[in-house]
């Protein structure tokens, strides 16, 4: 059975023997309760590398005081199955005490690509991200870390991070993994009843909507924009946070598709907050 290590130490005497032998190290981060996305994510990294190490962690400092840190869903035990079963090497599962000892006082913090999307109304979540990953950056030292496209502006704030800081990391993205009837997966999906996961398609709906209309040719944001809106207004259930098209790369809102464009969307279903988004090379 693959290998938990609750410790920095443990995790870095590993790694440092694996890299003795000349072996290659991907990094998967995630916060467990792992689905297909954080799966597809793990297989890549497997193909990619000869070793794969997964970190499962609730990082507390990424989620505000009104958020969904004590009721976030936990299964350390089917996590280590699938871990083990996909071909991973070795699961980090620190206590928050381990990452955040007593005096801990540091934050990377990301001044621009923040400002839009999720970091309107989640205005400490980035810094929370980009001090976590960077901690796990420099205890794993992997040559590669694999990020999911479902988290597009993270994904985006990870890669300039790594620019900016010259972590000498290869940043993977990795496409968005759907429901069968489209519903991105989520661990927060755990959350919607029978009546709310099937409002919740309303996101795929819309995003499916947007990603058309751009194929076929519409290339200004209101326009698209507003198609999107009004049918996710059309759902009773859903109440939107934003709909919003981004350059891909600096996140700022373009009026006209363009380059790299990032259409992202973020819905409340009931209590529960997901998202969801498409991008297109214009
Ligand atoms: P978490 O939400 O657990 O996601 C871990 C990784 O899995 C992220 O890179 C995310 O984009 C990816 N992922 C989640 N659902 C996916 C899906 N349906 N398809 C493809 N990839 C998917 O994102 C985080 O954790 C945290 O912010 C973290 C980076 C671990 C820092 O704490």
């Amino acid at each position: 059975m693959i290998l938990i290590e609750n410790t920095v130490d443990k995790v870095r005497e590993t790694v440092k023997n694996w890299k003795a032998q000349g072996l290659s190290v991907g990094l998967v981060p995630t916060m467990g309760y792992l689905h297909e996305g954080h799966q597809s994510l793990i297989e890549r990294a497997v193909q990619e590398n000869d070793r794969v190490v997964v970190s499962i962690f609730v990082n507390p400092i990424q989620f505000a005081p009104n958020e969904d840190l004590e009721t976030y869903p936990r299964d350390l035990e089917k996590d280590s199955i699938l871990c083990n079963d996909t071909g991973a090497d070795l699961i980090f599962h620190p206590q928050p005490e381990e990452m955040y000892p007593n005096g801990f006082s540091t934050q990377v913090v990301m001044n621009n690509l923040t400002a839009e999307l999720c970091g309107k109304t989640r205005p400490t979540h980035f810094s929370g991200v980009c001090t976590v990953v960077s901690k796990l950056f420099n205890i794993v030292a992997p040559n590669r870390a694999y990020f999911g496209e479902k988290d597009a502006q993270q994904l985006a704030i990870i890669k300039r991070m790594v620019k900016d800081l010259n972590f000498d990391i290869e940043i993977v993205g990795c496409p968005i993994v759907r429901e069968s009837d489209g519903l991105a997966k989520s661990s927060r999906n755990t959350y919607l009843n029978e009546q709310e996961r099937k409002a919740a398609l309303i996101l795929s709906k819309s995003i499916l909507l947007g990603k058309e209309m751009a194929a076929n040719g519409e290339r200004s944001s209101a326009m698209i924009i507003k198609a999107m809106t009004d049918l996710i207004n059309t759902e009773p259930l859903a109440k939107i946070d934003y709909v919003s098209i981004v350059n891909a790369e600096t996140i700022e809102p373009i009026d006209t598709l363009c380059g790299e464009v990032l259409t992202a969307i973020a819905v409340y279903i009931g209590k529960t907050r997901l998202i969801d988004n498409f991008m297109i090379s214009v």
